[in-house]
């Protein structure tokens, strides 16, 4: 890994979630446009029109001092079919999104897959059959292939566990299943695809590194007893361990096997499938931060998850249940928690990086962190102060992660601007810009756009940020 590289202060997007151009440039159907057109949900038909406005944004977060842009490619736009074949159209559009980075001094920092599957491989069965593993392989090798000369900066998914939980076993996402033994079973086939991935990039010789975006949840307990302390055990197989192990490096947790194997057939975990996650560890881990696991004993019921999209009437409506592993806690009365409903618990991004660090040894990169907001956009700049706090906090619990020893490397708002956000829609707003989607997808720097300049300024001439009054 490149050891002289800067620290990367950015923000991150994906492509569903910002480009639109669904039918654009030769793309073909992703699994979300299917879903959500058939169900009559809120689209990303047009999302945030990055496909057409990719220069203005990357200008901007130039001018904001970002060094750094975290973004993902989009597999229909890439490959035209289930034979493989490039659609050049999608390579030039992403060719030159990337030279923008590079004449703004902005590092290109590629998510191959961020959840966006061909409505094609959807067809077949989707991350059920091994097949699209494979299909994943070829993909990613036409990536390093078309975009390596320019890209340091690799990783292979975005967020296994969520994009996994919430298509095979919530059934928020699609292929909207709830299904716990198909959970297992696509759950491994995308740590087999991320393998093949990372086994390609390193077999073509391609410079730069390769790593693995997680959906980071560090568990906490809610006392010492040895009850709790199982539960916490379970809880981090389910939400951590099963990606960074085996990702990190190349077992998946045993004693998880051995529970799974009591249950379902696993016989599609074989030998050379182990070997293929043994040889195919990344060079680092991204961390998406939004909030810890708290977790308490199973008690008893059956399995219950149940997610709130609405962002209203958050307390107590969230569940996370699993029959005869943990209960998470998401009632807390004294937890201060977003409208959505998330924990906001900076301390467990301090204790969670110290305890990555102590199990894996890798590079960290913080490749997303951010908070969801109902905001009025029609009245000017939105004064965000609640979310320059929530950096604030965040970024000092790196600090002192960083001074206990964890190897982070980089920090990714999320998200660079306003975007689609998946069930929520664009009603839930994350960008330190602000787009107005109702009139022409105008974008307006945030405050906090303008709090991360002056904090990145600081950063990168060693005389750290203060505050107005603090001077
Ligand atoms: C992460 C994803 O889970 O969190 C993003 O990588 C997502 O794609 C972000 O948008 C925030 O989640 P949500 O559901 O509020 O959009």
């Amino acid at each position: 890994m490149d050891t002289t590289a800067p620290f990367f202060w950015g923000s991150a997007t994906a492509s569903y979630q910002c480009e639109g151009a669904w039918q654009e440039g030769g793309k073909a159907e992703s699994m979300w446009d299917r879903y959500l057109h058939e169900n009559d949900l809120e689209n990303g038909d047009v999302a945030s029109d990055h496909y057409h406005r990719y220069r203005e944004d990357i200008e901007t977060m130039a001018k904001g001092g970002q060094n750094a842009y975290r973004f993902s490619l989009s597999w229909p736009r890439i490959i035209k079919n289930r034979e493989g074949e490039v659609n050049e159209e999608g390579i030039a559009f992403y060719n030159s999104l990337i030279d923008t980075c590079h004449e703004f001094g902005v590092e290109p920092f590629v998510t191959i897959y961020h959840w966006d599957l061909p409505q094609y491989w959807e067809d077949e069965g989707g991350w059920l059959n091994e097949e699209t593993a494979h299909a994943f392989e070829h993909y990613a090798r036409v990536c390093f292939d078309r975009f390596g000369d320019r890209v340091r900066y690799w990783a292979t998914f975005n967020e296994p566990k969520w994009f996994v939980m919430s298509g095979y076993l919530i059934g928020n996402y699609p292929p909207a299943l709830q299904d716990p033994e198909k959970c297992a079973h696509a759950a491994f086939n995308v740590m087999y695809a991320s393998a093949l991935g990372v086994k390609a990039f390193r077999a073509g010789g391609y410079e730069g590194s390769i790593g693995i975006v997680h959906s980071f949840g560090p568990v906490d307990g809610v006392d010492d007893t040895l009850d709790t302390k199982i539960a916490m055990r379970f809880a981090d197989n389910y939400a951590n361990n099963w990606i960074l192990d085996t990702a990190a490096t190349g077992e998946l947790p045993i004693d998880l096997l051995t529970d799974l194997n009591r249950r379902f057939d696993l016989s599609y975990i074989t030998p050379d499938k182990l070997q293929a996650l043994r040889e195919g560890t990344v060079d680092f881990l991204g961390l998406n931060y939004y909030s810890r696991v708290l977790v308490r004993p199973y008690t008893d019921g059956e399995t219950q998850l149940v997610v709130n999209n609405s962002g209203s009437a958050f307390k107590g409506s969230q569940r996370v249940v699993i029959k005869g592993w943990f209960e998470q806690v998401l009632d807390d009365p004294n937890m201060q928690t977003t409208e959505w409903g998330t924990e906001i618990y900076p301390d467990g991004l301090r204790r969670g990086l110290i305890e990555v660090t102590r199990r894996y040894h890798l590079p960290i990169y913080i490749t997303e962190n951010g908070i969801g907001v109902a905001e009025d956009v029609s009245q000017g700049e939105v004064q965000d102060d609640y979310r320059i706090a929530f950096m604030k906090d965040h970024i000092a619990a790196i600090k002192a992660a960083q001074e206990a020893g964890a190897d982070v490397r980089g920090y990714f708002v999320w998200s660079t601007f306003d975007l689609y956000s998946w069930k929520n829609g664009c009603r839930k707003r994350y960008g330190l810009v602000a787009v107005d989607f109702e009139n022409g997808y105008t974008r307006t720097p945030k405050k906090s756009y303008r709090w991360y300049r002056d904090f990145i300024a600081g950063e990168q001439t060693g005389k750290p940020y203060q505050e107005e009054g603090q001077r």
